[in-house]
């Protein structure tokens, strides 16, 4: 008989007891923060996403400069296009002297030992807000979009982008962006895949915030985002992905999806990150402004579960904020 000779509440008495057997800890190490880029000046609020603004270079830069106090190893950046820079063809992606150039530039040369992580993908470039190229039919073909990501890629390893992050679902862009940037001389430029990433309706505030929403319309990525049905199918897209030559794979959503993060990290091994989207950012924080949930338990509650499935780090909009808290512990 296990009672009252094993009492599980023993343990949990006291705080250092607790302490002693914590099996997961979220420190600042384990933070990656998305930043929003824009062509104005100064930072403007995303409606649906309180406390996220969009920011110049020079903001940017500000940013940067927090996230290397709080001792955040790295930053992923996502430029908002103005509609006039929006194409078919999407060339503005890669631009030597594009927003997401121009930003990578002035971020190493500031802070040269902060890392850069670069978003791979059409969607803020293209008129009709798809990942891809499309053709006469609105699909989004593939082999053209992979070179197109080759050429964007590049760009963003040639301005010093230490990770680039393929966003796009496409089949073998991995593999291209790999070759092409060994080719080039750029061999330890990081690839941080987004291999399972879902057609989740939890970008939504993420659409708003880059611009793309209007753009895509009642268009959905539902041909190269994967159903969120599916876990079997994330498996074999991370192992792609891994053979292809990357060097950390990424689950997306988060807390939806955290069953996915640990089937890929118990059957792969691999550095595996989970992205908390924009509108797991959302939801928190519009229960928090309403006083119905406690901002930070809830936030820091959220990432240590991300933890605990088998992440080894999360991006999050909360990732400032995080730190902070976490420096007060
Ligand atoms: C687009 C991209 C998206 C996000 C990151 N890169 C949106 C999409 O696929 O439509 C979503 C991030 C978020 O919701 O926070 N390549």
């Amino acid at each position: 008989m296990a009672f009252p000779y094993t009492r599980m509440r023993r343990m949990r008495r006291d705080d250092f007891s607790r302490r002693l057997m914590r099996e997961h800890r979220l420190g600042a190490d384990d933070l990656i923060l998305p930043v929003f880029i824009h062509e104005h000046s100064g930072r403007a609020p995303v409606a649906s996403m309180p406390g996220v603004e969009r920011q110049s270079i020079d903001e940017l830069l500000r940013t940067a400069e927090q996230a290397v106090e709080l001792k955040i190893p790295a930053l992923v950046l996502f430029p908002v296009t103005a509609p006039e820079a929006k194409s078919l063809d999407a060339v503005a992606a890669w631009d030597e002297n594009g927003l997401a150039q121009r930003a990578i530039r002035a971020l190493k040369q500031r802070f040269p030992q902060l890392g850069v992580i670069t978003d791979v993908a059409l969607d803020p470039y293209t008129s009709h807000g798809q990942d891809g190229l499309v053709d006469a039919g609105g699909y989004v073909t593939n082999d053209d979009t992979v070179e197109a990501l080759v050429k964007q890629a590049l760009s963003h390893a040639e301005a010093g982008a230490d990770v680039v992050s393929p966003s796009d679902m496409m089949d073998g862009r991995i593999g291209a962006i790999r070759e092409a940037l060994e080719e080039a001389g750029h061999v330890n430029t990081r690839i941080l895949a987004y291999s399972a990433k879902y057609a989740s309706a939890f970008y939504g505030p993420f659409r708003d915030a880059v611009g793309s929403a209007g753009a895509l319309g009642k268009g959905n990525k539902y041909t190269y985002q994967m159903d969120p049905a599916n876990s079997d199918e994330a498996l074999r897209e991370v192992g792609l992905d891994l053979d292809e030559g990357a060097d950390m794979v990424m689950v997306k959503p988060g807390l939806p999806y955290l069953d996915i993060v640990r089937r890929v990290k118990d059957h792969f091994g691999a550095p595996t990150f989970v992205y908390q989207v924009s509108g797991e950012y959302a939801m928190l924080k519009a229960a928090a402004l309403n006083g119905w949930l406690d901002e930070r338990a809830c936030a820091l509650e959220a990432l240590t579960a991300i933890k605990r499935a088998g992440a080894d780090g999360v991006l999050t909009y909360f990732a400032l904020d995080a730190a902070r808290w976490l420096k007060e512990e």
